[in-house]
Formats: C-alpha cells, sequence, structure tokens
C-alpha cells in the first residue's frame, strides 16, 4: 500500500500524515506549494513519480465566510480540485478517498442525515464541496466520499480551539443554542479514513452525540476545569444565532447518521465528549 495525501499541512491532512508515519504505512504527502489541486501537471506528474495505490484528497478552501466573498476559488479548489484528482486517482488506478462536509445539507432537517438524503447547501462553500462529490462520482465512480462536521483537533482553527482561545481571554461568554451538530475529533475521523481506505460510495463518519455549539462550550469548560486548566471564563450564555450574524449562513441542524459507517466497519464512533477529554489530556 502506498498513500499519497493532498492538503498534507491542514488539520486533517498533517494527522493523516502523523499517523502514516508512526503506523510505518507508506506514505508521500503533497501541498498547495508542492501540487497545487487547481493544476492537473502536477499532480500526474507525483502519480507518475510515485505510483500510489491510494489517493486521500485533504486538500480544500475550508473558509467557510470567505466563500461568500471568492467563490470562485472556493469552487476552483473544491470543485475543479476535486475532480482533478478524480482524473488522476482513476488513470493511475489508485483508490480515492475524498472528504467532504455536512455543510452538502441544508440542516431543515430533524433527524440524522443519511448518505442519501438530499443535498441543499445554504452557503457558497457547501456548494462548492457538493459540487465537488458530484464530479468526483462522475469521473471516478468506484471513488469514495467521506463526510464529516464539526472538526476539530491539536492543529488548525476550529470550534475547539476557538473557545478555548476564548476562555482564555473572557470571563463570559455569548454561544449560540440553535444550532446543533456532531463534533469529530481529527485524530477519530483519520482512524475511521485509514479504515475506509478500500471503500467506494458516499460514507458519513463524525463521533457520537449530538449537541448545540452552547451545549459543547459548556461541556468543554467543564472538561478544562476539571482538567486543571486555569481559564478566566466562567459563564456562558446561550444566544440565538440572529445573535451572531456570520457572511455565509449555518446549517441549524448538521448531524450525520453514521450507521453505514458502522455497518460497513463494524467500528462504532465514539462519543465526542470521551474524545474531548482525550484531546486536553494530550495537552490540547
Ligand atoms: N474543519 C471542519 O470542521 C470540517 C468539517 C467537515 C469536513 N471538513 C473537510 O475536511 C477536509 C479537511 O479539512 P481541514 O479542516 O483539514 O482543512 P484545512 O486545515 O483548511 O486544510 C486544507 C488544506 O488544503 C490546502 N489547500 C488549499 N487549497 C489548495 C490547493 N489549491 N491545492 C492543494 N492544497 C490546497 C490548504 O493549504 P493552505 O493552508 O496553504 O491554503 C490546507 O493545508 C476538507 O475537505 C473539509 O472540507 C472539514
Amino acid at each position: 500500500m502506498r498513500i499519497w495525501i493532498t492538503g498534507s499541512r491542514g488539520m486533517l491532512g498533517s494527522a493523516i500524515l502523523s499517523y502514516c508515519q508512526n503506523h510505518r504505512i507508506e506514505v508521500s504527502s503533497t501541498d498547495r506549494q508542492s501540487a497545487d489541486v487547481c493544476h492537473l501537471d502536477p499532480l500526474y506528474d507525483h502519480v507518475s513519480k510515485y505510483k500510489p495505490t491510494h489517493v486521500i484528497n485533504c486538500a480544500a478552501y475550508t473558509d467557510v465566510d470567505g466563500a461568500e466573498k471568492n467563490p470562485a476559488l472556493a469552487f476552483a479548489v473544491n470543485a475543479e480540485g476535486a475532480a482533478n484528482m478524480a482524473l488522476v486517482a482513476k488513470k493511475c488506478g489508485a483508490r480515492l478517498i475524498h472528504i467532504s462536509t455536512d455543510y452538502v445539507f441544508n440542516g431543515l432537517g430533524t433527524t440524522p442525515y443519511c448518505e442519501e438524503d438530499s443535498c441543499a447547501p445554504l452557503n457558497v462553500y457547501g456548494m462548492s464541496k457538493w459540487e465537488g462529490e458530484k464530479r468526483v462520482l462522475d469521473i471516478f465512480p468506484k471513488a469514495c466520499i467521506l463526510r464529516s462536521s464539526w472538526l476539530f483537533g491539536s492543529k488548525g482553527k476550529n470550534m475547539i480551539s476557538s473557545l478555548l482561545h476564548l476562555f482564555g481571554e473572557r470571563g463570559q461568554l455569548e454561544v449560540v443554542y440553535d444550532q446543533r451538530g456532531k463534533p469529530t475529533y481529527c485524530d477519530d475521523l483519520v482512524k475511521a479514513v485509514i479504515s475506509l481506505l478500500d471503500f467506494e460510495g458516499i460514507i458519513h463518519f463524525s463521533n457520537e452525540g449530538e449537541a448545540s455549539r452552547y451545549h459543547i462550550a459548556l461541556d468543554l469548560l467543564e472538561a478544562v476545569q476539571s482538567a486543571g486548566i486555569a481559564v478566566k471564563c466562567q459563564k456562558i450564555v446561550p444566544v440565538p444565532s440572529t445573535q451572531f450574524a456570520t457572511l455565509a449562513p449555518r446549517p441549524m441542524y448538521s448531524v450525520l447518521d453514521t450507521n453505514k459507517y458502522t455497518r460497513l466497519t463494524s467500528n462504532k464512533p465514539r462519543p465526542w465528549k470521551e474524545t474531548l477529554i482525550e484531546f486536553l489530556s494530550n495537552g490540547i
């Protein structure tokens, strides 16, 4: 097995790279500088030299609000770039895992989203990711599209890292109570990716347990205090999302159904609260 990871400086890409290196899995990684997914030539060059058996596409434009201001770039990376990765993986006979997102759904649902549910993204980022999914599957129907949600880990800006930062700065914090989702610990997503290397089709993975952003903040503060980490924040106030206008609208209900993942792999995702304790005890 020879894995090629794109977007290897990002939160997920770097975590998969470390996992492979620590588990002696033969791996090659590229970042935006060494292989921009928007250009086919460097991608073909890389596969002709490295000859991967598996390609994991973690390259993405992930600035959700930025995508509203620069839709061309979001589509270039998330749709055109994804299509390029499908062409290259198919041409070299490798399997492809392409990472996608819960933001392909509109969040008007009230029960967890299954893989077959209709997509109707609310923002440009979600639209560009959905377009990427469709183009990947058109070009390479044997590809695997792995959707995840609310990712957090030791690298990169994410909901948990932002909350931790604010806990240290402010005595009181306002957090929205009307957006619900399932946080996903990057290390658990890495293991899910590795377990799905030989699968195809759309598959959802997130940690178990849905919660509002407000309840996540409360649980995080409690976990931080129990871990003896000194913070300024003493109180979290629930507020509606209307009080936190963002450029890109967010889905109100972003919960992924992960039963297909469990059926295929016989693995059950861990509760996100358990992963939070592990994340904090690893020194953040
Ligand atoms: N973060 C979340 O909450 C979340 C939730 C659900 C799904 N996802 C999906 O998970 C995947 C990984 O996300 P992440 O959180 O690890 O994102 P990330 O930290 O932003 O990593 C994405 C990486 O892609 C690179 N990149 C951007 N444009 C590129 C290009 N044209 N060619 C090659 N590389 C390029 C970025 O490099 P630069 O930094 O140099 O631009 C960055 O290193 C994405 O597909 C994302 O849509 C994320």
